[in-house]
């Protein structure tokens, strides 16, 4: 078969992404965000988030298609997200697949965001060495995966035990007053001196890295945050925002690095990948490369739009499925919320 041509569609959470690839060559990529309707909420709200995919879906599938000035009778199959994310969410995308793959008669590939957001460094940088530790950070999920094979063997060696990362950023702006996304915010404002305030770091103390050594945990410093403000308030203490902002990445950011290049040496494993939006954040990106470098690790940053939720994630990972010959979803092919990193396909 010459090189698979594949639509992807994505509405796990609060995108409706609609991808178009042929092989690895993007050809589409458009992106409908509902945060706006959220950002009054502080956080995702489920409901809205779902409505405003099935307004969403029709207009972004044809632009993709327009982008692309390809025929749906050309394409060689249909990928969606099958999950995890929002079910009402989910749903939306997975009903209009179905609606696709029959009315185009396109094999339906139901998929996992999580791999998704692996996949779609292969349209960045083209073949995605393997194996290679995955850290995935967004505002509903933070793993940490080791992947043997992008379209067949991903292994979950460590997830968030409590919030996600982008869930404390969102919450620690909430605290200091700034708006919602509270991650480029943040990452905006953190001028300060982010050794000002030892804030603390999650699951890195002794006593938890038995059981926990390679799970997260950011909940425990979101309310460190917010009491350090509230003491300061309080007593009536002047402080620097871009110090407690600073601090507060500093701290966020220290675990997540330090504990994604302690995965790859302990597994031996010379390639690092990162995904979700707070990929984007400039502090990660930094002191990533920076204990990359020393460590010897060579380090995958697909560009900021791709490490966003988007339908050229699933685009690019079902091309990967169609080129290994796996086989098509049934055609009662579900949404599941919480599907496990290991269950790529369904
Ligand atoms: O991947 P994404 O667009 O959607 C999902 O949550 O799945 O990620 C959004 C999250 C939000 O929590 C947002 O605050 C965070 O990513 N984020 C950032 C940055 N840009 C977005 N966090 C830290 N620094 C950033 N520059
Ligand atoms: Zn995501």
């Amino acid at each position: 078969m010459s090189e698979p041509l594949v639509l992807g569609i994505e509405s796990s959470c609060d995108e409706t992404g609609v991808g178009i690839v042929r092989g690895r060559d993007l050809l589409a990529n458009q992106v409908a965000s509902s945060v706006e309707l959220h950002a009054r909420f502080g956080g995702v709200v489920p409901e809205v988030a779902s409505r405003a995919h099935l307004e969403a879906m029709v207009p972004t599938l044809e632009r993709a298609l327009a982008d692309a000035d390809i025929d749906p009778g050309e394409l060689d199959a249909v990928a969606v997200t099958a999950g995890p994310g929002l079910m009402g969410a989910l749903a939306v995308g997975v009903a209009a697949a179905k609606a696709c793959a029959l009315a185009w008669g396109k094999p339906l590939y139901g998929l996992n965001h999580l791999a998704g957001h692996v996949a779609v460094d292969l349209v960045d940088h083209g073949e995605v060495p393997t194996p290679c530790i995955a850290l995935l950070v967004s505002g509903g999920h933070t793993n940490l995966l080791r992947v043997d094979d992008i379209a067949s063997s991903i292994t979950e060696i460590g997830t968030t035990i409590d919030d996600a990362a982008g869930e404390a950023y969102d919450k620690v702006a909430r605290v200091l007053g700034l708006p919602y996304p509270g991650g480029p915010v943040i990452d905006k404002a953190a001028t300060g001196d982010p050794i000002k305030i030892n804030f603390p770091r999650g699951l890195t103390a002794r006593k938890d890295l038995e059981k926990h050594r390679w799970d997260f945990s950011f909940s425990g410093l979101k309310t460190a945050v917010a009491r350090w403000v509230e003491t300061r308030e309080r007593d009536g203490e002047e402080f620097e925002l871009g110090d407690v902002a600073a601090s507060f990445q500093e701290a966020v950011c220290d675990v997540l690095t330090a504990k994604a290049i302690d995965a790859c040496v302990e597994h031996g494993i010379e390639h690092l990948l990162i995904g979700g939006g707070v990929a984007a954040n400039s502090r990660l990106r930094s002191l990533l490369a920076e204990r990359a470098a020393v460590a010897g690790v060579e380090l995958r940053t697909p560009r900021p739009i791709l490490c966003t939720d988007n339908g050229a994630m699933i685009a690019a990972l079902g091309a990967e499925v169609v080129r290994r010959g796996l086989p098509p979803s049934a055609a009662d092919l579900g949404a599941t919320s919480s599907l496990p990193a290991s269950r790529i396909t369904l």
